[in-house]
C-alpha cells in the first residue's frame, strides 16, 4: 500500500472519461492527468474532444513539461463516442487499449438533462434520458469491464447526483436515471468485487456546466439552490475532480459500492434557511 502523496498517485492508470469533452468529465480526465494518469477522452462531437485534449495537455504541460517531452505515448487522448451505440464504446475501447495498452478507470460522466413538468413528459423523453445515462453507464461498464475483469483489477467511477437523494422539481426522467446509477454502482460493486473490480460513484452539488447553466444561472431556481446551500456559492468543475481521483487510486483501495457527495453542504441542510434574509447574524 502505497503511503504520502503516493496515495493518491495515479501513475501508471489509463483512464477512460465519457463525456470527457466537458464540464466535470473534463475536470475529472485533467485531474487525473495530472495526478500522472494517461486518458482518453470521449463524447459524441469530435470539435469539442479536440479542444479539450488540447486543454488538458497544455495544463499538464504547465505543471509537469518532462511529462510531455519524455513521453513516448501522449498524456491524453481524444475519441468520438455516443454512449448510446454498443459499436461505438466497443470501438472506443479497442482504440484506448491500442493507444495505451490497458484500461484500469473508467469515468461514466456522459450526461444530458431535460427539465419538464412530469405531466408532459413522453415515454420516449424518458426512454432516451435514462439510455444515456443508465444504459449507456451499464453498457461502458460492461465492455471496460471485460478488460478489468482479465487484468483483475480496475476502478469505475459513476457520476450520480442530488437527485439521486431528493427531488429537484420537474426533472423526474434525471432523478430516475440518477436513482438507478447508484442502483446499478451497488450491484457492480458487489458482483465485480471478485474481478479486483471497485465501482463507486460521485455525487456533485450543482456545478454550472453546459447542462444545466441556463437553468441554473441568475435564475430564481438558482437563487433558491444558493439559499438552501450552506456555502452559498455553486461548486467548480474542478471541485468534484478530486472525489474522482481519490476513488480511482490507492487512497480508496477499500472503497467500493459508495457514492461521495460534493455540494457545499446542500443535503446537510435541512430547512436550508441558514442563509436566507431572516436567518443572518446581524
Ligand atoms: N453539473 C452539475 O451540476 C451536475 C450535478 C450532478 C451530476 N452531474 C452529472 O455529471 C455528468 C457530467 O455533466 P456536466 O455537468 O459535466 O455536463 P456537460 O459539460 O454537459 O458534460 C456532459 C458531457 O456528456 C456528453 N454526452 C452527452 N450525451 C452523450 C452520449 N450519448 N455519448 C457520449 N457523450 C455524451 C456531452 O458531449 P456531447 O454532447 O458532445 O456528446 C458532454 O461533454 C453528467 O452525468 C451529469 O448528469 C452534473
Amino acid at each position: 500500500m502505497p503511503a504520502g502523496t503516493q496515495m493518491f498517485s495515479l501513475s501508471g492508470k489509463v483512464a477512460l472519461v465519457t463525456g470527457g469533452a466537458s464540464g466535470i468529465g473534463k475536470a475529472v480526465a485533467q485531474a487525473m492527468a495530472l495526478c500522472g494518469a494517461r486518458a482518453m477522452i470521449g463524447s459524441r462531437t469530435l470539435e469539442k474532444v479536440e479542444g479539450a485534449v488540447a486543454d488538458i495537455r497544455r495544463a499538464v504541460e504547465s505543471e509537469q513539461p518532462q511529462r510531455i517531452s519524455d513521453e513516448t505515448e501522449p498524456v491524453v487522448a481524444g475519441i468520438s463516442i455516443d454512449v448510446t451505440s454498443d459499436r461505438s464504446i466497443e470501438h472506443a475501447v479497442d482504440r484506448t487499449v491500442d493507444h495505451f495498452g490497458h484500461i484500469d478507470i473508467l469515468v461514466n460522466s456522459a450526461g444530458v438533462m431535460l427539465r419538464k413538468p412530469t405531466f408532459e413528459l413522453s415515454t420516449e423523453q424518458f426512454n432516451d434520458l435514462y439510455n444515456t445515462h443508465v444504459t449507456g453507464t451499464l453498457r461502458c461498464c460492461q465492455v471496460a469491464g471485460r478488460l478489468m475483469r482479465e487484468q483483475h483489477s480496475g476502478s469505475i467511477i459513476n457520476l450520480a447526483s442530488i437527485s439521486s437523494f431528493v427531488d429537484l422539481v420537474e426533472v423526474a426522467a434525471y432523478a430516475a436515471a440518477k436513482n438507478a446509477i447508484l442502483g446499478l454502482t451497488r450491484s457492480l460493486a458487489n458482483e465485480w468485487a471478485k474481478y479486483g473490480i471497485r465501482t463507486n460513484a460521485v455525487a456533485p452539488g450543482f456545478v454550472p456546466t453546459d447542462i444545466n447553466r441556463k437553468m441554473i444561472e441568475g435564475t430564481d431556481r438558482g437563487r433558491r439552490i444558493l439559499e438552501h446551500t450552506p456555502m452559498a456559492r455553486f461548486g467548480k468543475a474542478e471541485e468534484i475532480a478530486g472525489a474522482a481521483v481519490y476513488l480511482a487510486g490507492p487512497a480508496a483501495g477499500f472503497v467500493n459500492g459508495h457514492c461521495i457527495v460534493v455540494d457545499g453542504g446542500y443535503l446537510a441542510s435541512g430547512i436550508g434557511d441558514s442563509f436566507a434574509p431572516w436567518a443572518q447574524p446581524d
